[in-house]
């Protein structure tokens, strides 16, 4: 397919280049920030723009709209695509932010956490939803050129998605900096805890993880648990956290 990138921040990095290796053309890449425009259209081999006049004057089927969740509204305002298919890539927008700028449009919504230096071979899911079954099987069959696994998912279940990510991912990753933050204080290395980590995380490929839980709360080891909160007397964030953790879990 012909493809117009909008949007030069990390999901339309990460996405153009998948978009690119799987054989697509990338006709033109705008962003409002002209070199960063130019940055990314060097990385995926094609011209830029930031000018909104330009974005019409392409042979492009489909749009790729990647920009901040709260910025959607006001570009579909200003924005015409007429026929051509128009997608946005937000878990948490519904599809219809982009009624006026498109009669045939969608969400392509990456569950992963994107960063523009990211591994170029991680696993994307993509969950997709279209104004339309004929829009819908169009999306459908690009995602799956760029993606093993795609899910149709309506606005609603995107979002639910997107609250069960902040847990899975926004709030273990607010972990791991207080524990890094921790160990640095108390001259460890963070590194230590990595296997431990990861192995966490690859159980869950077999196992809930509601039958995965060890630790001092789940076992109600008291002593454990003051000794550990003796040590973290200085440490008002943490306590806190440790605290609240603890008492959730001992009651989950
Ligand atoms: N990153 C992820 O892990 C991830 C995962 C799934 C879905 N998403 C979704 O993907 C979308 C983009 O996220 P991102 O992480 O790529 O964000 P990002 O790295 O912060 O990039 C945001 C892009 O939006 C542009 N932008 C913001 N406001 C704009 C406006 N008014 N007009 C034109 N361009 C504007 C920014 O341009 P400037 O550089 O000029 O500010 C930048 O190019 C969001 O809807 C997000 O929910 C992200």
């Amino acid at each position: 397919m012909h493809i117009v990138i909008i949007g030069t921040g990390n999901t339309a990095t990460v996405l153009g280049k998948r978009i690119k290796a799987a054989g697509h053309n990338i006709v033109l890449v705008f962003g409002r920030n002209e070199s960063e425009a130019k940055t990314l259209a060097a990385i995926l081999g094609t011209t830029y723009t930031s000018s909104w006049n330009d974005i019409n004057n392409t042979n492009a089927e489909l749009y790729l709209l990647a920009v901040t969740d709260d910025a959607l509204e006001d570009i579909s305002q200003q924005l015409s695509v007429n026929d051509k298919i128009l997608v946005h890539t937000a878990g948490a927008v519904s599809k219809d932010v982009l009624k006026n700028a498109s009669r045939h449009y969608g969400v392509l919504y990456p569950l992963q956490s994107l960063r523009k230096e990211m591994e170029p071979l991680t696993e994307i899911p993509l969950h997709i939803d279209a104004s339309d079954e004929q829009t819908l099987k169009l999306i459908g069959d690009f995602a799956n050129s760029i993606s093993k696994h795609v899910t149709v998912s309506n606005d609603m279940e995107r979002l639910k998605l997107h609250v069960a990510a902040v847990f899975c991912n926004n709030f273990t990753n607010y972990m791991y900096t207080l524990a890094e933050e921790y160990c640095k204080k108390e001259n460890l290395a963070f590194n230590h805890l990595i296997p431990l980590i990861k192995e966490t995380a690859s159980k869950l490929q077999y196992h809930s993880p509601s039958s995965m839980q060890t630790g001092p709360a789940i076992r109600g080891d008291k002593k454990t648990i003051q000794k550990h909160e003796q040590l973290l007397a200085g440490y008002e964030e943490l306590h806190e956290v440790y605290q609240n953790l603890t008492q959730k879990i001992s009651e989950h």
